[in-house]
């Protein structure tokens, strides 16, 4: 039998030939691929700058940096996302203030992310989940209102696209896009960083760089900085991957598509919502709500079983044993996110997944479901 995989990244001989030219350049870091890398990159997203980076978790640590986050500060978030969005306001000694999430589209609900604002509140950080785009014109007009810097986590929404035609990543804030392998470009791990202000770039330029200025003498630092750079080979990949990105994006938004026809017929089940009111979807993943009542753990295992990988995506963050600790959160402070976060589940989702195979998924979540 053969296993259906959850994620599959495509790769072929423009990354395999890439590569191979950066190794035969002997410049395997801080060479001509990252400026280059990032300059397509922001171009592809109609950004006026790009700063490459070795995670998208990286990315967002340095990106809240550049707005000014710090000791003692609140960051407003979504607790429907992966950890690192909050991880990465308590490396700063910040604090992550969640607030609930819209039902549909499962992003930080503005309203909801206005009534947290307090004193204390630095930034904002709304995360464009499953690839579905943040209100942001919602959220703009909230940090207006309180003189607040916006970080967009736009790790799982490359491609993704407002309302107003701008594409995520372009409207000028910090936005971080991840490369885990997973995502819809990828260099194996990396990151990237758009924004419109040339003074965020050069810090974060400087800070993923050990705090060295661009023109600086090697061992001459002038600010605290880390080791996030990302390396030529990486970033050669990451040039390949951006000259195929439009044909992947659109073979995954076609995948999707099948999945919402194969799918349409199950009782009870709940689709990612489709594009409305103008936005469009970077497709990432396609996570379904299973029918209320049904034992989520069991629909893995018997899943497996029958050579169909799929994985419970994503739990809320404020019910991760650390988070409880560390903030003291319970349950029944979010209740959307929560709700969601227990009954969601990822299927296979990857650009060359087959028809065959959606079918064969669709088929077997059927009969596990006693559809
Ligand atoms: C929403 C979100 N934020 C942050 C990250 C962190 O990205 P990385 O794994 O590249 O550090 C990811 C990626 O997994 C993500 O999905």
């Amino acid at each position: 039998m053969e296993e259906v995989p959850l994620a599959r990244p495509v790769l072929g001989e423009q990354e395999e030939r890439a590569v191979i030219e950066v190794l035969r350049s002997g410049r395997l870091s801080l060479g001509p691929r990252v400026a280059r890398f990032e300059e397509l990159f922001a171009a592809q997203v109609g950004a006026a700058h790009a700063s490459a980076v070795s995670s998208g978790t990286a990315g967002l640590h340095l990106a809240l940096r550049a707005v000014g986050v710090g000791e003692g500060d609140e960051v407003v978030t979504s607790p429907f996302s992966f950890v690192a969005s909050a991880n990465a306001i308590l490396y700063e000694g910040a604090r992550p203030v969640f607030a609930d999430i819209d039902p549909v589209t499962l992003n930080l609900e503005p309203g909801a992310a206005a009534a947290a604002v307090t004193d204390r509140t630095r930034a904002l950080l709304p995360v464009h989940i499953f690839g579905y785009p943040a209100d942001l014109p919602a959220f703009e007009r909230v940090a207006e209102q309180h003189q607040l810097p916006i970080v967009e986590d736009a790790c799982e929404a490359l491609g993704a696209r407002h309302h107003d035609g701008v594409a995520v990543g372009g409207r000028g804030h910090p936005a971080v896009f991840g490369f885990y392998a997973n995502k819809q470009l990828t260099t194996g791990e990396g990151g990237m960083v758009t924004m419109a202000d040339g003074a965020q770039k050069e810090r974060i330029d400087s800070e993923r760089n050990q705090g060295r200025a661009p023109n600086m003498d090697w061992l001459d630092h002038d600010r605290l900085g880390f080791n996030y750079r990302l390396s030529d080979i990486a970033c050669a990949l990451g040039i390949a991957q951006l000259e195929r990105l439009a044909d992947m994006l659109g073979k995954r938004a076609a995948a999707a598509e099948r999945y919402r026809e194969a799918l349409s017929g199950l009782d009870g089940l709940e689709l990612p919502c489709p594009d409305h009111d103008g936005n469009t979807r970077g497709w990432f993943v396609f996570v379904v709500q299973l029918p209320a009542g049904v034992d989520r753990d069991e629909t893995v295992r018997a899943l497996a079983e029958r050579g169909i990988q799929s994985k419970p995506y994503l739990p809320a963050i404020h019910l991760l044993s650390f988070y409880r600790e560390r903030l003291g959160h319970r349950e029944g402070q979010f209740p959307v996110c929560e709700r969601v976060a227990a009954c969601s589940l990822a299927l296979p989702f990857f650009p060359e997944i087959t028809e065959g195979q959606i079918a064969r998924v669709a088929r077997e979540l059927a009969t596990v479901l006693g559809r």
